[in-house]
């Protein structure tokens, strides 16, 4: 079996992607410093698949626990990096944590690929990179724009250093994955996304708000031109986007690639508003949302959905989940993990 590095594994889209790896008849290994998530996702994973993956926990900020890691395993078919912190206002509180947080751990990982022959790499990285985009659908081509957070400057500059990475190493293949908006959780809802404190999210504080957690949802601002005045997103589904890491994978695997680097748009390529994703919530539940116009959220953009056609014609995949059916897996697993 091959043997595959998800770091960052236990977080809410690598959690996602081990099982579906392993779905695959991968052997995974998980590297997460539990920052941002919990050890026991490690037996959840375990109760959908039946196989406990390998983990470590480690700081990839650690240098040297990075080199003894990869010492110690010679033997690694690919790599898959989620491992990065993500809170888009966080970062702008705390810009050199971010920077250290997703950049070091990033230059520890490569350097140490670079020296080795296991150099299939699949990066997380973010629509963010486009900013608002001047045009509708977003294709791969569109203009990577001033990044409006550290956050996503950090993805930004971490697909620049595997670029210069893969330019000086004919030898590394890598993928530069830009997810649009992830949602949901696994149809046995024994993983989801679990945002620690007050969600940032749309919908995890949709599904909090419904069930009790928080008094109400502020939807940040209805003024703006759009058909409902609501800014509109790209929801894709946690689990399609999970199957399309371990395409991409097989891609560089399989040696099938165009290029040593390459980037893929992963979205649905349907925008919804914030108004429609209440609705849709609403409508797979059942329920009544509060939730109340507020102001405008400093740093939103009004628009952002993918140009899929690189992603269905090229790598071969498209997302099959709908909207409500994302809906209705976050809000399952908002029940299962409040025990209702
Ligand atoms: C979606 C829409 C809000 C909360 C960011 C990052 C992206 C990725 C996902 C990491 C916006 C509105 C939200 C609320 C609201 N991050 N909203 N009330 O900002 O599109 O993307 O998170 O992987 O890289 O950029 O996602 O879910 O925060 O917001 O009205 O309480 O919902 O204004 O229009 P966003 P989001």
């Amino acid at each position: 079996m091959d043997k595959i590095l998800v770091t960052g594994g236990l977080g809410f889209i690598g959690s996602h992607t081990v099982v579906e790896l392993q779905n695959s008849g991968y052997e995974v290994i998980i590297i997460d410093d539990l920052s941002n998530s919990s050890f026991d996702v490690l037996h959840r994973i375990s109760t959908i698949t039946g196989i406990t993956p390998k983990f470590e926990q480690i700081d990839l900020k650690n240098k040297a626990k990075v080199i003894d890691f990869f010492k110690r395993n010679k033997d690694l078919k690919g790599v898959i990096h989620f491992a990065a912190s993500k809170a888009v206002g966080e970062s702008t509180e705390q810009p050199l944590m971010y920077y250290e947080n997703n950049i070091n751990t990033l230059v520890y990982v490569l350097q140490e690929l670079k020296n080795s022959n296991h150099t299939n790499f699949i990066f997380s990285s973010s629509c963010t990179v486009y900013g608002q985009a001047d045009e509708l659908p977003i294709t791969e081509k569109a203009p990577v724009k001033i990044a409006e957070s550290p956050y996503g400057n950090t993805k930004q500059i971490g697909e620049e250093i595997i670029q210069d990475v893969c330019r000086v190493n004919s030898n590394m293949n890598a993928i530069a994955l830009r997810y649009f908006n992830p949602i949901g959780a696994h149809e046995s809802a024994s993983i989801g996304e679990l945002p620690i404190g007050i969600p940032q999210n749309l919908v995890p504080f949709i599904t909090q708000t419904a069930y009790g957690l928080r008094d109400k949802l502020s939807v940040f601002g209805d003024d703006y031109p759009t058909h409902d005045g609501t800014c509109i997103r790209d929801y894709i589904h946690v689990v399609d986007l999970a199957k399309a890491h371990v395409v991409a994978l097989e891609r560089l695997l399989n040696r099938k690639n165009k290029s040593n680097f390459e980037t893929f748009n992963l979205g649905t390529g349907k925008g919804s508003s914030v108004l429609e994703v209440i609705k849709s919530f609403e409508r797979v539940t059942g329920l009544t949302l509060n939730y109340t116009i507020a102001k405008r959220r400093s740093g939103d953009i009004t628009a952002a959905y993918a140009d899929t056609n690189k992603a269905n014609m090229e790598l071969g995949w498209q997302s099959h989940l709908s909207l409500d059916d994302a809906m209705a897996s976050a809000w399952k697993w908002e029940m299962h993990i409040r025990k209702k």
